[in-house]
């Protein structure tokens, strides 16, 4: 069955461009993203590679570990940086598990035969420091994905994890959030001593 929210993300031990890694313990308490691309040296994953470890900064502010994944060997994905470090002008600077039998790749359900039999989808999984995942995302391989939006999400995660909140459409850090509905006036007027604004009873806007 395929992952969904709130389940343990399943550990593994797996060889990357980084040694061994037994995942729950690599991760440790921090968050993770991790994500499959279908193939090494092709051009969406060269870019999204490329683009991925220019955000390593805003990755570490979050508390956030990256790592990726495809079922090509240890020995691809590093001939396959060097084309990522002269075509995007930095070469990936997180692990990448190999998974030329599939391993992971059937465990997090990232191959989708209808799809293709042989190649993982684009999928991101975004896992908690408890272990559990709280998102996950699949993108066919003619399309990019946009991390940009991954870090959105986190963002709202994050936030959402620790204060009594949902964030709105196209939210991003700093904006308006939305009072959750499961807390009475009452309650809210504990946390937000400010007041809010109430657009119907169930739409309370208050600034982050
Ligand atoms: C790509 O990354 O460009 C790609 C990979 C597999 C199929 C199509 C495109």
């Amino acid at each position: 069955m395929a992952i969904q929210l709130g389940d343990i993300a399943p550990d593994f031990t797996a060889d990357t461009t980084e040694g061994t890694i037994s995942f729950h313990d690599w991760k440790g308490i921090s968050w993770a993203v991790l994500f499959s691309h279908p193939k090494d040296f092709t051009p969406v994953c060269t870019t999204e590679l490329g683009y991925t470890a220019r955000l390593a900064e805003d990755f570490a502010q979050r508390n956030v570990k990256v790592i990726g994944l495809s079922c090509d060997s240890v020995q691809d994905h590093l001939a396959w940086s060097q084309d990522i470090e002269d075509t995007q002008g930095i070469r990936p600077n997180f692990p990448m598990i190999a998974d030329p039998n599939r391993t992971v790749a059937n465990l997090y359900d990232m191959i989708h035969p209808n799809a293709s039999d042989t190649m993982t989808v684009r999928s991101v999984f975004v896992i908690a420091p408890d272990n559990t995942v709280k998102l996950t995302i699949t993108y066919p391989a003619s399309t990019g994905r946009n991390f940009d939006e991954v870090l959105r999400v986190i963002d709202s995660l994050q936030l959402t994890a620790t204060k009594k909140v949902a964030t709105p459409v196209n939210w991003k850090q700093g904006d308006d959030v939305i009072i959750l509905p499961a807390l009475s006036n009452e309650e809210a007027a504990e946390l937000f001593p400010n007041g809010w604004d109430e657009q119907k009873p169930y739409l309370r806007v208050v600034s982050q």
